[in-house]
């Protein structure tokens, strides 16, 4: 079953809360009226203070989590790293400020019914789209008891999200670049070993192009579906600039793009390495 693309809203949002969950990072709710009880992990929102020139260009953040009032969906998370300009002035927001945020963009994970045992493997702040995929997999059918987040970072500092995915009950593997926590690997080690023995029946992943590239040739090798979310600069999110072009596999020369095509695409129709 695909993902249908619904409507696009642009809002003026309130912030509710805005918590630093670890150095640098931060989970900021905003309240939504429009639209996002229909939203799907993998899609986005482009965000930007309204009122104020800088940062000129909206920027993309992941949909985190849905935020429920009893069964209604009244608001959404985002989980973000500061990184720059955008994020920097994001980290500084109080409760009650406005935001202006379009969305939600893009197509989202694609799901079918016979997918019973699945992989998320994460990058660092990629973790952000993979809570939301795991909350909605589990109400979907999915085993969760025999399905695994697979968590990486730089070091312990970056492997956020641990509590949420436990209180989802789905089973972590996680390893840091520096050995701080987990072994002192790339997350796609532990991947790769469990994909050889204990073939899932999809793995979705969200991170570094780097990271997206090992996981790509992992599917490959063991012949496992395979969907990435692909993290393109973007300036407009809405198919007008071309900026954050992805080329196709087999078409020299043809292009999707990110932000209408994607973030998420079957690994086997895109060319990362020319990313
Ligand atoms: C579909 C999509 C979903 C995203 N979801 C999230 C999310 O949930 N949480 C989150 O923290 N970030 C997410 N990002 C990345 C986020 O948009 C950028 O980190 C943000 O735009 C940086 O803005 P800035 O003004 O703080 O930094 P800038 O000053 O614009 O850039 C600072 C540094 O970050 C780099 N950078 C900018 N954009 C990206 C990018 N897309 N990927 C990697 N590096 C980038 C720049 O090259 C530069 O080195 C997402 C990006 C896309 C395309
Ligand atoms: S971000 Fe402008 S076309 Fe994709």
């Amino acid at each position: 079953m695909t993902m249908d693309k619904g409507k696009i809203f642009q809002e003026t949002v309130k912030v509710l809360w805005n918590r630093s969950v670890g150095p640098g990072y931060y989970r900021i709710g905003l309240t939504c009226h429009h639209g996002y009880k229909d939203a799907r992990p993998g899609q986005f929102i482009m965000l930007r203070f309204p009122g104020q020139i800088t940062p000129f260009l909206r920027r993309p953040y992941s949909i985190h989590q849905l935020i429920y009032d009893n069964d209604r969906v009244v608001g959404i998370e985002l989980l973000y790293k500061v990184v720059g300009e955008g994020t920097e002035k994001l980290s500084g927001c109080q409760v009650d400020d406005d935001l202006d945020i379009l969305g939600p963009l893009g197509n989202g994970f694609t799901f079918s019914s016979h997918y019973k045992t699945v992989y998320l493997a994460a990058g660092g702040i990629g973790v952000a789209p993979m809570v939301f995929l795991a909350s909605y997999l589990k109400t979907k059918g999915v085993d969760i008891g025999k399905s695994l987040v697979f968590l990486g970072g730089r070091s312990k500092d970056d492997l956020l999200c641990r509590d949420v995915f436990s209180d989802i009950g789905i089973k972590l593997q996680v390893t840091t670049d520096d050995g701080s926590e987990g072994d002192r690997c790339f997350i796609t080690h532990p991947l790769e070993m469990k994909s050889k023995n204990d073939r899932p029946d999809i793995i979705y992943a969200c991170g570094p192009l780097d990271m997206l590239k090992c996981v790509g040739d992992i599917a490959e090798k063991y012949h496992v579906p395979c969907e990435v979310s692909v993290e393109t600069v973007m300036a407009c999110g809405m198919g007008a600039c071309l900026g954050c072009a992805v080329e196709k596999k087999e078409m020299n020369k043809a292009y999707l793009h990110a932000c209408i095509d994607g973030p998420v695409f079957d690994i086997r129709t895109i060319n990362l390495y020319l990313s």
